[in-house]
């Protein structure tokens, strides 16, 4: 096989990139803040008719397409020998407030891309390859990151909360489902789990999200881990009243409470002395918001991460500390620290890692291993299957927000990577 393979894998693998980056393009106008700028919320309007758009091209490539209770997208190209277990690849479409074009979506459009570039070459899979969407790889609204491989690896946990689970606006997650055409027959979400062995190997492409790869002027960067995120939700209730009437001695304000708070983060972040520890406020809500009413209520949400668990565990420790502290000091009630999610950090698998790296260099392209800093639905599925990532370089790292870019050529290189290891993994 692997001549077969090596040959294939030089003359004969041909990227259709203008193509491509229309797709990109288009699949941005889904969107529910102006351009440059993408907003795609889970189950919303946009969202919908991006997903629509994904399963048409998808049928356009000749997959066979399903969808799940949550509303994760499967296109399968079947195999010469169709009951093995298959390689699967792909990522998300969903896209935070005000982010960008391609985190995600390279993932996925980019692996509709490699299935038609092994088509177009005459290659024949002998494990199926099916590409993945993941559903809500994003916490935006229901507060729940990497939701739909979270319950694809299998958490019985995230089904009950499910059941439960509301948006900022009290919508239901369920409602919100089926709304968009999902959860229809049923609340037991637990249909959603992957049988065990279902995949011989998952493999994600993605913008690196960092300025590593551009820096060193390196094509492709080879995951080996993924760092370990947890999110923290606070709630402070103080006292409020008239922002000239009460006296300062007299205040318990919880706008102040928050504040410390999220400097004590940075803080115990910063005590544990390594640069892979990091930990973020992006959100901190004050009640009722106004200037002239001092804060009876906050509301904080925390991230933090790093590639050591047990390191990021005892911030996460220190932060609930520094929550009690402050309740005392401030006389402010600490009426919530809820742990919202806890995660490990994940290994890529070596039999992964190693095909990515054959496939760099009979592509010569110059590689480098490194870790991932953001999560990615890789992180769960290394739970069911071995995993690994492709980076590619991005424009100064940048992510998470509207001018997050990566190069045709860039693009390019990513999905003739992923072509060729999805082509070796298959043979496998
Ligand atoms: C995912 O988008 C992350 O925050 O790493
Ligand atoms: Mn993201
Ligand atoms: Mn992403
Ligand atoms: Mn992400």
């Amino acid at each position: 096989h692997h001549s077969v393979i090596q040959n294939f894998a030089s003359s004969s693998l041909s990227v259709d990139t203008e193509s491509l980056q229309n797709q990109i393009d288009e699949l941005a106008t889904f969107s529910d803040t102006p351009a440059p700028s993408v907003t795609r919320i889970l189950y919303t309007e946009k969202d919908v008719l991006a997903r629509r758009y994904i399963k048409n091209l998808m049928g356009i490539s000749g997959l066979s397409v399903r969808e799940d209770a949550v509303g994760n997208i499967f296109g399968r190209w079947d195999g010469y020998e169709p009951n093995l277990p298959a390689v699967a690849t792909g990522s998300h479409i969903d896209a935070i407030p005000y982010s960008g074009k391609y985190d995600g979506v390279v993932g996925v459009l980019g692996a509709i891309e490699a299935i038609n570039s092994l088509r177009r070459s005459g290659f024949k899979p002998r494990r199926s390859l099916e590409i993945i969407l993941f559903t809500s790889e994003e916490p935006t609204r229901f507060g729940i990151s990497c939701l739909g491989s979270r319950l694809l690896a299998g958490s019985k946990v995230l089904v009950k909360a499910l059941q439960t689970t509301v948006d900022g606006q009290n919508r239901s997650f369920l409602d919100a489902a089926r709304a968009a055409g999902y959860a229809k027959d049923q609340d037991d979400l637990s249909s959603v789990f992957l049988r065990k062995g279902s995949y011989s190997a998952f493999v994600e492409l993605h913008i690196e999200q960092g300025p590593i790869l551009e820096e060193e002027g390196i094509s492709i960067g080879i995951v080996t881990a993924i760092a370990a995120p947890a999110s923290i939700k606070v709630e402070f209730e103080g006292n409020g009243g008239h922002a000239g009437a009460v006296l300062m001695p007299n205040r318990n304000d919880a706008g102040l409470a928050a504040a410390e708070l999220a400097l004590a983060v940075e803080k115990h972040v910063l005590e544990s002395g390594s640069i892979d520890t990091v930990g973020t406020v992006g959100i901190l809500e004050l009640h009722p918001g106004a200037i002239n009413s001092i804060p009876s209520k906050s509301h904080l949400e925390i991230d933090t991460r790093d590639i050591d668990e047990q390191r990021r565990n005892n911030v996460i420790e220190k932060i609930y500390q520094s929550a009690i502290k402050i309740e005392k000091d401030r006389g402010v009630r600490l009426s919530e620290f809820k742990i919202v999610n806890q995660d490990p950090p994940a290994l890529s698998d070596k039999s992964i890692t190693e095909a990515m790296e054959a496939a760099s260099k009979e592509l010569n392209l110059p590689h480098k291993l490194m870790i991932s800093r953001a999560y990615h639905d890789s992180l769960f599925m290394a739970r069911v299957s071995p995993m690994g990532m492709i980076f590619i370089p991005c424009y100064k790292g940048y992510s998470h927000k509207p001018e997050e870019y990566a190069s045709h050529q860039d693009i390019t290189n990513g999905v003739k990577v992923l072509a060729v290891t999805l082509a070796k993994l298959s043979l496998n």
